[in-house]
């Protein structure tokens, strides 16, 4: 796989264990969790022995596809993460796309700069004929990202199991863009 890919401002890259540190300061951010955990962060521990061998653990499984470091181009600056993977049970040429940038990244365009360049290549170069995201209902930047992105709303669910956090009683939502929709820009 290629081990980066450069968009106008952002350049993405591999995880290494060096990225610890701004995973942990990422994640610690209880805006930055508020949709996903309901703004408890994730300790150390569980980047260590969790977060990072689940990353690399993508590397060695998927040629391609997995997880990116964002970084500013200019600066070398860590602005969080994309992943564009197959899901836990993948299907046949689909993807989920997801995004987690520091707050002071957001708001500038980044994560729909670096989601349409994985969209693109994974259009062009990986054989993707499908690409999803998922959020919560209410997590409208997010939605916002995916609808920049060309993706329209397929569904509104209710996982089981899902964290009682505040928001999460008008569930999730997924998104999607097929190949044949995809119109580049
Ligand atoms: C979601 C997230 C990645 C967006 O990153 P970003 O770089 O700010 O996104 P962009 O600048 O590309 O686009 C955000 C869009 O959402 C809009 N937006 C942001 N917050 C919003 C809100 N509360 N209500 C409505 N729109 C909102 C912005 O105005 C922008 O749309 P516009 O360009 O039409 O004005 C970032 O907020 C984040 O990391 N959040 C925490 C982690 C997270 O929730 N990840 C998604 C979990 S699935």
């Amino acid at each position: 796989m290629a081990t980066f890919l450069e968009t106008r401002r952002l350049r993405l890259r591999r995880f290494t264990e060096a990225d610890e540190d701004d995973l942990v300061e990422l994640d610690g951010d209880p805006e930055v969790m508020r949709f996903l955990t309901g703004g408890r962060p994730t300790s150390r521990q569980e980047v260590r022995d969790h977060v990072l061998p689940t990353v690399f653990g993508f590397y060695e499984r998927f040629d391609g596809f997995g997880y990116w470091v964002a970084e500013e181009k200019q600066t070398g600056r860590f602005l969080g993460w994309f992943h564009f993977r197959p899901e836990k049970e993948p299907r046949d040429g689909e993807v989920e796309l997801g995004y987690r940038l520091r707050r002071a990244a957001w708001g500038q365009g980044y994560a729909t700069e670096g989601s349409l360049a994985l969209i693109r290549k994974g259009f062009t170069e990986l054989g993707v004929e499908r690409v999803i995201a998922r959020t919560m209902t209410v997590n409208e930047g997010s939605r916002r990202v995916m609808e920049k992105c060309g993706m329209t709303l397929v569904r509104t669910f209710h996982p089981d199991g899902l964290e009682a956090i505040d928001g999460s009683e008008h569930g999730e939502v997924e998104y999607a863009l097929g190949r044949a929709g995809w119109r580049p820009r």
